[in-house]
């Protein structure tokens, strides 16, 4: 996913690009790279590999002059990341910016290169500049050339267009990937989303799919796919600026997974009734005494979530759940039945893998709901049913206050589900609930483990290897402890059902390899404790986490322990992401990799 910002403004366009550019580094990060246009109409650009710091450096030496301007932050698809491929894309007259994929771009490349244009780079997005300056060639004017483009591209993309010796002109287009338009006094933004804006403007328009819009500092004139003039509703979108800094914490995820007593207790006051003993889910949530299957569909750390909601929903509900991987689902071609709910789960919201799987649901499952972190994002607007994380920004790429927020409101929906099928009482239920609302403050107490964790992570940081092992809905905690900590300390995990070791995983074990296992002292906790055993038989490096009476059981010939809050079976999940999350913090704190922004990530990826 990458991130891009336009600017018809007052003042000098680049310092506010790059400032905006900043708040949208976590969407990509292999390259950036700015075009202005000068009260002279003079249409220029600079551009430079790696972080944005790099191009700030740029412009120091080679400033760019001009109150308009277009900025990028690239996460690459076509083609390396290198200052060629950077964006702004440039062919002659036009400049343009973009968030996506064109799909068809080879075909239109050849047909310009039979028409004698010439390319410089492996991009799909170099393509779109020479087609729109292919019609500026045959007498268009841009507003017209710019039409005509984007009419031609296939795939999706988030598009913004300059043009030389057009200083009050901005074309900007929206298929599949969000855009926003910010108003100001007299001034005109675009954004990728409302972070980037924050500072510049509350007011904001968000494009609908297939919109095009035509900009000027005193006018905004969108117009749908069909090429209709369209109202779209100007919004007032407060982003805290406070939120979206790091708080004196040294990385955006340490300040995210401290944040997470507070925003898992908003979200969980949010679904209860004020008494707290019942739930308080929107009106349109469905029936679930009437939801014959659910089908819960994600990507990565979402997925993790999902997987724990299968056990909550099919042991509490009796309900029966599939869980698919977004970019694996519609290509089984499930068969989806009248009586089947469709949930995704999307921290973004922007998840082209997710966004697909949603829309191959629609017209088939009867309730389409989501649960994501951006309320205005694509999953969201295209369900029937959106239920906000309320986690607030999550900056840092390794997803951590989200995925735990995102269970919290699962184990809700879950709860739900089972007083609707007459599972549960009300007595039941607010026992549960009880059980939630006390989640907060366990979870801030194994925040207090962070010290002991830090100092353990040490040895991780010296492994090739490392395994997360559990049972039960802790399993995919086992799954997403491997995920966190491969995605932020590059060292390969692996996570694995604990009863599954036995089967052929055992033989990567030998005292070079940590493993760590996640076993609340449960009713699987026994079997757990054998695979354990077993681990350590043949010298591997066991980390037990689980709470005291556990640990009093189990901890002899373990490397180490971390002692966990005692916690009701349901809400573990929930609970053992902390330790996990801290785990990979702190092993790429000590492995000195960039934690908030590893190598060949992107937060959100907005491409298939
Ligand atoms: C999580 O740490 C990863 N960054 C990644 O797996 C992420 O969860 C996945 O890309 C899904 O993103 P989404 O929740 O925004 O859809």
């Amino acid at each position: 996913m990458c991130g891009i910002v336009g600017v018809l403004g007052r003042h000098e366009a680049a310092p506010i690009i790059v400032e905006a550019l900043k708040r949208l580094e976590y969407r990509g990060y292999d390259s950036a790279g700015i075009a202005t246009v000068d009260a002279s109409g003079r249409l220029d650009r600079r551009r430079a590999v790696g972080k944005l710091v790099n191009l700030s450096d740029r412009l120091v030496h080679e400033p760019l002059t001009g109150t308009s301007g277009i900025g990028h932050t690239r996460w690459a698809t076509h083609g390396a990341a290198t200052e060629t491929n950077a964006h702004p894309h440039q062919a002659g007259r036009v400049a343009v910016v973009h968030n996506g994929i064109i799909e068809n771009f080879k075909e239109l490349r050849a047909a310009l290169e039979a028409k004698g244009y010439a390319f410089g780079t492996e991009t799909d997005t170099e393509t779109v500049a020479v087609l729109c300056e292919s019609f500026l060639d045959q007498g268009l004017a841009p507003r017209d050339a710019a039409e005509q483009t984007i009419a031609r591209l296939e795939g999706a993309f988030a598009l913004a267009f300059l043009f030389e010796g057009e200083p009050d002109l901005m074309i900007v287009a929206r298929r599949g990937s969000p855009l926003a338009i910010g108003h100001g006094d007299g001034e005109v933004f675009v954004g990728s989303d409302a972070i980037a804006l924050g500072p510049l403007t509350r007011e904001l328009t968000y494009l609908e799919e297939g919109d095009w819009a035509v900009l000027t500092r005193h006018s905004v004139e969108i117009y749908d796919a069909e090429g209709r003039r369209a109202n779209r509703p100007v919004r007032v979108v407060e982003i805290d600026a406070a939120r979206v800094e790091k708080g004196g914490y040294r990385h955006f995820m340490m300040k995210e997974i401290a944040e997470q007593p507070t925003v898992l207790g908003n979200v969980i006051r949010h679904y209860l009734t004020e008494d707290g003993r019942g739930l308080a889910l929107p009106e349109a949530t469905p029936d679930f005494a009437r939801v014959d299957r659910l089908s819960l569909v994600a990507c990565g750390t979402a997925f993790y979530a999902c997987m724990v909601a299968k056990y909550w929903f099919e042991q509490l509900a009796g309900l029966p759940v599939d869980v698919d991987i977004a970019s694996e689902f519609r290509y089984r071609e499930p068969p989806i039945t009248a009586g089947t709910a469709a949930l995704f789960v999307s921290q973004s919201g922007e998840t082209a893998d997710t966004l697909a799987a949603l829309r191959f649901c629609q017209g088939r499952a009867e309730h389409i709901l989501s649960v994501v972190n951006v309320p205005e994002s694509s999953i969201a607007r295209e369900s029937d049913l959106a239920l906000p994380i309320l986690a607030g920004p999550e900056i840092g790429v390794a997803s951590t206050k989200a995925f735990t927020c995102q269970l919290a409101v699962l184990a809700c929906l879950a709860l739900q589900a089972a007083l609707d099928r007459g599972r549960i009482d009300e007595g039941e239920l607010a026992g549960h609930l009880r059980a939630l609302a006390s989640l907060p403050g366990l979870v801030a107490r194994a925040l207090d483990l962070d010290g002991r964790i830090a100092a353990l992570a040490e040895r991780l940081a010296e492994a090739r290897d490392v395994l997360y092992l559990g049972r039960g809905a802790i399993y995919p905690i086992a799954l997403e402890g491997a995920l966190k900590l491969k995605e932020i300390s590059y060292i390969h995990a692996e996570g694995y059902a604990a009863g599954e070791l036995k089967h052929g995983p055992i033989a990567l074990i030998d005292k070079s390899v940590p493993v760590v296992v996640l076993a609340p002292r449960d009713g699987l906790f026994p079997k757990t404790v054998s695979n354990m055993q077993e681990v350590m038989a043949r010298h591997g490096q066991v980390l037990l986490v689980s709470d005291q009476r556990g640990i009093d059981e189990a901890a002899e010939g373990s490397w180490a322990q971390l002692a966990m809050p005692a916690v009701e079976p349901l809400l573990a999940p929930i609970l053992y992401a902390v330790p996990v999350q801290l785990l990979a913090y702190h092993t790429a704190v000590a492995k000195g990799t960039d934690v908030d922004q590893p190598r060949n990530l992107a937060k959100s990826v907005t491409v298939e």
